[in-house]
């Protein structure tokens, strides 16, 4: 049965069309082309990290029995077979992972996008609470993306390092006139932005109505703030109705379903001129209706709900396209984010992009541009049949599920930033990740899978890996700071053990030798060898590590802002954070529908954890550790 799961999805994976992603024009070629590749790790060594991983996670006798499982995959010869043909593939292929990656973590992924997958953005509010400063704060940041979008098309954006090393480039060529589409079994990914003719529209919805709004003079510079100001108040004006049916709605479905809608939908000739108009678009900017008013407390979590799915059928969830990579959120009472398709690119260079954006919108307007009249921007017509009515209606039912069921609390722990770890000379990352091991300990008593993503930019077409916060050393570390015979010294030297355990992983993640992507590799080359599935990914142990009930990222950025995102698991958390200089802000989600799981409990933990581990250190006179 397995063998035969697995002959299927490798012919799968050979009828997969290559991805319409585009290749690095210029400048951007040779630095790309003096990027290293990829390595492909020892597989004793991943073998063995995979042990020590194992060890806060699963009891003794299990670990016995994933240990004989790893000497065997390594002493019958399997595993070398298969590391073989990884070693092949990598000799192959710019990045022996990043096509496997993208097709398995997201094109073959057939949750919706949204909350499932697509992250969210809440930006800082802006001062702005009616439709007259709405619609002038999104020209200008129209104007902003246009801004930086002349940075990547002229190739004049610097190149980024991490730890000394040069990134690669290549994301910022495909978060622009990119989009997802849905398909049968994967999906796949549309870039136009290489294309002989590039776009040189945005979509704007506002109301439920999509409107191709064109941003380039025919000379090829673009439109400026004014000027697209005056053509928003046009799109605004003729859309005020608001019984439209949303059709943006059917990209929150689960993606077999919407692919199957999708079919429909694009057999009617304008709504399939309509769909590529919005795939084709540089980007979408969406102009939310208001939501319900909150406390200053709750304030930004609403936001980042809004950001995440759109508040449901009744607020702005059909005001979205969900499969477009980048759709800036502009509302009227100030509230402004983004969400984005992640399919493309990590959340670092959509970050660095509204860094950018945002800074730029806070520029005073020096030239008042000639007021040349400008064509009316085109809406964009769909013709709804009862089936797509009645596609929408189900995708309404169950996106309304979706939108309940999601518990998100963002919060600004303010006692400290990234200043406080520097002055103790640890990593203020490995500091977060260790104070969010004790918040989860302290909760439940025991320590779960925890991913943190890793970027492997340093090499060609690198995504991410994967850093296992729960070791060891952190497992060593919750269990003294809870243990009232243990003295403060022996407590923070634990600490500091834990945190330096946990900058080594992260340096082995970004130097391309942790497991998780290894692992995962071998896994897919037993499937393309048609080889049945290695004892080793069917065991208890594997499953264990593999569910990550804490699914965290660092996405750290030069605004005050933070990036959210949905658990990976039922039962799980999903947790984002900026650490600036002098506070923290965080995002935590996680499911109403388990009963074990509380957002806004692990918050408070959180904040709890981080300020013992201050009070304890400040309290603690340096060892010698
Ligand atoms: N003493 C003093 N300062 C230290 C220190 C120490 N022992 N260790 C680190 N620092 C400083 C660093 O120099 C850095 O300084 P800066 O603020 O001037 O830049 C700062 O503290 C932050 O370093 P650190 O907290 O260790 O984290 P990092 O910036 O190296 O980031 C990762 C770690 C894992 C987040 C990063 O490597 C990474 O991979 N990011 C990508 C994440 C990603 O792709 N997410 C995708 C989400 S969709």
């Amino acid at each position: 049965m397995l063998a035969f799961i697995a002959r299927s999805m490798a012919k799968q994976a050979r009828l997969v069309k290559p991805v319409s992603l585009v290749k690095l024009p210029g400048r951007y070629l040779a630095h790309q082309e003096s990027l290293p590749c990829l390595p492909v790790p020892p597989l004793q060594q991943t073998l063995d990290k995979y042990l020590l991983a194992l060890k806060p996670l699963v009891s003794q006798e299990e670990w016995n029995h994933t240990k004989h499982l790893a000497d065997d995959f390594q002493t019958s010869g399997v595993g070398e077979r298969l590391q073989k043909g990884l070693e092949r593939r990598a000799k192959k292929t710019e990045n022996w992972l990043s096509d496997w990656w993208l097709q398995t973590a997201y094109l073959e992924y057939r949750l919706p996008v949204v909350v499932h997958s697509s992250p969210g953005v809440v930006l800082p509010k802006q001062d702005f609470v009616d439709r007259q400063g709405q619609l002038r704060f999104a020209a200008k940041l129209i104007e902003g993306v246009l801004d930086f979008k002349t940075m990547i098309d002229n190739e004049t954006l610097p190149i980024e390092y991490l730890g000394g090393k040069e990134l690669c480039m290549n994301q910022y060529y495909q978060i622009l006139s990119s989009c997802r589409v849905p398909g049968p079994k994967r999906d796949s990914v549309v870039n136009y932005s290489q294309a002989t003719k590039p776009p040189t529209h945005i979509t704007v919805v506002h109301n439920f109505q999509f409107f191709e709004l064109d941003v380039y003079n025919s000379d090829g510079t673009p439109l400026t703030a004014d000027q697209i100001f005056l053509q928003l108040e046009k799109i605004w004006g003729s859309s005020l109705q608001t019984n439209k049916e949303p059709i943006g709605i059917l990209t929150t479905n689960h993606r077999n379903s919407w692919a199957k809608s999708y079919n429909n939908l694009i057999k009617d000739k304008t709504n399939k001129e309509s769909v590529r108009i919005i795939q084709k678009s540089i980007f979408t900017v969406c102009l939310d209706a208001p939501m319900p008013c909150v406390s200053e407390e709750l304030y930004k979590s609403r936001v980042a709900a809004q950001m995440l799915h759109g508040g449901g059928s009744r607020w702005n969830s059909g005001n979205r396209w969900f499969d477009k990579t980048l759709q800036f959120i502009v509302a009227e009472d100030g509230s402004c984010g983004l969400v984005y398709e992640h399919a493309p690119a990590e959340g670092p260079p959509i970050v660095a992009l509204l860094d950018h954006v945002v800074e730029y919108t806070k520029k005073p307007e020096l030239v008042r541009s000639p007021m040349t009249p400008l064509p009316m921007p085109k809406k964009l017509r769909f013709n709804i049949t009862p089936e797509i009515k009645n596609d929408i209606e189900q995708a309404k039912q169950n996106l309304n599920i979706m939108v309940h069921d999601l518990d998100v609390k963002v919060f600004v722990f303010g006692v400290f930033g990234k200043n406080f770890p520097k002055s103790q000379k640890m990593s203020p990352d490995a500091f977060i990740q260790v104070a969010l091991q004790l918040a989860y300990y302290r909760i439940y008593g025991q320590v779960c899978a925890t991913y943190e993503s890793a970027s492997l930019r340093i090499f060609r077409l690198g995504r991410t890996d994967t850093i296992r916060s729960a070791s060891v050393d952190s497992l060593n570390f919750v269990k003294g700071m809870e243990d009232t015979s243990k003295q403060n010294q022996e407590k923070v030297d634990l600490f500091r053990k834990a945190v330096l355990a946990h900058r080594s992983y992260t340096d082995m993640a970004i130097n391309g030798s942790a497991i998780d992507r290894h692992l995962l590799g071998l896994k897919l080359q037993a499937i393309e060898d048609l080889a049945s599935m290695p004892e080793i990914f069917m065991d208890t142990s594997y499953a264990v590590a593999m569910h990550y009930n804490l699914s965290t990222s660092q996405v750290p950025a030069k605004i005050d802002c933070v990036m959210c995102f949905g658990p990976v698991v039922p039962d799980g958390y999903g947790v984002c954070y900026n650490p600036m200089e002098d506070h923290i802000n965080f995002s935590v989600s996680a499911f109403n529908s388990c009963a074990e799981t509380n957002a806004a409990r692990l918050a408070h933990y959180l904040e709890r954890a981080l300020c013992d581990i201050q009070q304890l250190i400040q309290s603690t006179p340096r060892s010698k550790l």
